[in-house]
């Protein structure tokens, strides 16, 4: 394959990135890459709540389009990235939840008319959307979240509920990250979808985030947990796959690095559920890593000069 995109399409699945639209505006060469070797995008910030309802009925739309629309151009597919998370939320709603303003009453319609207006307005431009973000902790507890304290665990059927009627052909799904290996986690989430099934909730994916460092070793289980997942029924994807390393990079991180990339590409290749494989950023000269991660970064395909590091080679050599 002479691309990521060709890549792809060669194995009947979509290669995606999550995107900076600062620089999908104002810079060409990002841009360039972007739409060469990508098929499937997410916006890393712009459809969040705090960027799409800054003040309370006050929308901002104009970046979370941009992302539709260049993508429209460039023959990619959407994923909405996120409908009920803990954070990234309006200083307007968290505070009123807080100083009690913002009963529970209010706080459930609130969030309904949330899912619904962003989910209308993008209808049948979004393939999948990840209606909820992270709602389990690590140890396997739910996350405590103004959602679960003030709604209830019922929030959850509510938001995938909600989701489906605004755009029934979109793809639902629950997202997390470590869910490619701590089985507290796993387990929960596992019981969290066969319980929303059972109710005949409209769940269809589940989302693992990827969020992987060379340090702390390759999740080898993660092909048989997607397998898992994915003999639910459910479509898999992986949404927002990096791999860190803790600075200055050398040349052996780097090809550790590629090392992983390939293998988290080959388990979602073996997986038939398995259809999207999104990268969280493509480009070291933009990732959230350096600014979250002390001392560690070099996290993506590209370097910050756009060249393709291992990894992106790596990735070309699969299959
Ligand atoms: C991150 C963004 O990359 C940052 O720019 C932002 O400051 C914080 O959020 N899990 C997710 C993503 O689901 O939304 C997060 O994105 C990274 C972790």
């Amino acid at each position: 394959p002479r691309d990521l995109r060709e890549l792809a399409y060669q194995n009947g699945i979509r290669i995606g990135s999550a995107v900076n639209i600062a620089a999908l505006r104002d810079e060409a060469d990002y841009r360039k890459v972007l739409n060469r070797e990508f098929s499937h995008v997410t916006a890393e910030n712009a459809m969040k709540w705090e960027s799409v309802e800054p003040e309370r009925g006050v929308f901002t739309w104009s970046d979370a389009d941009a992302l539709v629309d260049n993508a429209r151009r460039n023959n990619q597919k959407v994923r909405g990235h996120t409908l009920v998370w803990h954070n990234q939320l309006p200083a307007w709603l968290t505070s009123g939840v807080e100083n009690g303003t913002i009963d529970a009453a209010e706080l459930r319609e609130i969030l309904r008319d949330h899912i619904t207006t962003q989910v209308r307005r993008y209808k049948g431009k979004i393939r999948a959307w990840d209606v909820v973000n992270e709602v389990v902790n690590d140890d396997g507890t739910m996350r405590q979240s103004i959602w679960l304290t003030h709604l209830g665990p019922g929030y959850i059927a509510d938001a995938f509920r909600w989701a489906h009627r605004a755009d029934p052909h979109a793809r639902l799904y629950i997202n997390d990250y470590n869910l490619e290996w701590n089985a507290p986690k796993i387990e929960t989430t596992f019981s969290i979808v066969k319980d929303l099934q059972a109710q005949g909730v409209p769940i269809h994916g589940i989302g693992f985030q990827g969020h992987l460092g060379i340090q702390y070793g390759y999740p080898g289980d993660w092909a048989n947990v997607m397998s898992r997942f994915a003999d639910l029924g459910l479509e898999v994807a992986v949404t927002e796959l990096d791999v860190r390393m803790e600075l200055p990079v050398t040349s052996e991180k780097l090809a550790t690095q590629a090392d992983y990339y390939r293998r988290a590409l080959t388990d979602c290749l073996g997986v038939k559920a398995c259809r999207e494989f999104t990268v969280w950023g493509f480009t070291d000269r933009h990732s959230w890593v350096p600014g979250w991660f002390e001392g560690e970064g070099a996290a993506c395909l590209f370097d910050e000069n756009l060249a393709p590091k291992p990894a992106y080679h790596a990735l070309l050599g699969v299959k």
